[in-house]
């Protein structure tokens, strides 16, 4: 029997399928998997049934002498070292799809709760301070109308786009890649300065890459708008926590809705915690139990492909042909 590890019990009955494939070793701690026991553990299993917490680099790969495919359940695959995997002839699966919309739905309740003030109307209300209607509490800044920066234009940029579209926003995009939906859609396309200094809230709905990591830093908070929003529905590295506390502290920028932080988990006695208009929840952002069970399949999928030596259904190395694990 080929044996999957597994670093997290996954949601709905994703063990069970997996037991169907090959003999499960499930680290069933409550924190992530610690790296030690991935290293431990690794060298004998076929298959890596991985989250977004685990490192899988050459540290990792040079243990893993059998592993066959190594099945991210999560779109992000920011915690692979993809070009090591592939040099070893291993494909990595990740989730795209299923969460596209489920994604998008948090970057805009962020934005909403952000940019009016939600979480400050919340903490009102705890700290029995709302005594009376007041016309002039906690005003926020408008959603609908108002202009949409998208930084990063793949499916959950897109996704967004939809819903910022029935808001009546206008939309500008700043995409590495000319984006021809962006076009199709009537959304303008702009570069990253312009769309800083033109956007009432902005979105980062990039990968983390090279390229991307600390996009939002220091001189890009200077360049948005002292009314600006700022959203992260990405990784947490995408954003310079130190310039972004700082651009909050003294209205540099209005407010952030963070689903993602650097770092993660981000300690409750951390500056942006206790930030007024920061609201920022513990990487949700595909947190719904339709999304997360179907991510979860999703990955038991691509394992099940890759031991029958077929593509898996989301390869993001995709030149990397499966193979069987060895007997
Ligand atoms: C992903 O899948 O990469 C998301 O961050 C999980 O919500």
């Amino acid at each position: 029997m080929p044996k999957i590890l597994v670093t997290y019990r996954p949601p709905g009955d994703a063990l069970d399928r997996l037991a169907d494939l090959g003999e499960v070793d499930l680290w069933d701690g409550t924190d992530a998997m610690p790296r030690k026991d991935l290293l431990a553990r690794v060298g004998d299993a076929d298959a890596l049934y991985s989250m977004l917490t685990d490192k899988v680099d050459e540290g990792l790969l040079n243990r893993a002498g059998r592993l066959v495919v190594v099945s991210n359940m999560a779109v992000g695959y920011d915690n692979i070292d993809v070009a090591a995997c592939t040099s070893r002839g291993i494909p990595v699966g990740h989730t795209p799809d299923v969460l596209t919309e489920t994604v998008a739905d948090t970057a805009f309740g962020l934005l909403i709760a952000a940019a009016r003030r939600f979480g400050e109307g919340v903490d009102y209300i705890r700290n029995d301070e709302w005594k009376k209607w007041d016309p002039n509490l906690l005003w926020g800044t408008e959603v609908h109308g108002s202009t949409l920066g998208i930084i990063g234009f793949g499916r959950i940029g897109m996704a967004v786009a939809r819903r910022a579209a029935g808001f009546g926003m206008r939309i500008i995009v700043s995409s590495r890649r000319r984006a021809a939906q962006a076009d199709d859609l009537g959304i303008v396309q702009v570069d990253l300065n312009e769309l800083l200094i033109r956007s009432d809230h902005v979105i980062v709905a990039v990968p983390l890459t090279e390229e991307t990591t600390g996009i939002i830093d220091a001189a890009a908070l200077v360049a948005m708008k002292s009314s600006a929003t700022l959203i992260n529905i990405s990784r947490g590295a995408t954003v310079d926590t130190d310039a972004l506390v700082g651009a909050l502290r003294s209205g540099q920028i209005a407010a952030a809705g963070l689903d993602v932080t650097d770092p993660e988990p981000l300690p409750g006695n951390h500056p942006l915690a206790a930030l007024p208009n920061a609201f920022v929840i513990p990487h949700l952002g595909s947190s719904t139990a339709r999304t997360r069970i179907a991510m979860a399949n999703f990955a038991v999928e691509n394992i099940a492909r890759a031991f029958a030596g077929r593509p898996l259904r989301a390869s993001v190395n995709p030149g990397v042909p499966s193979r069987p694990p060895q007997d």
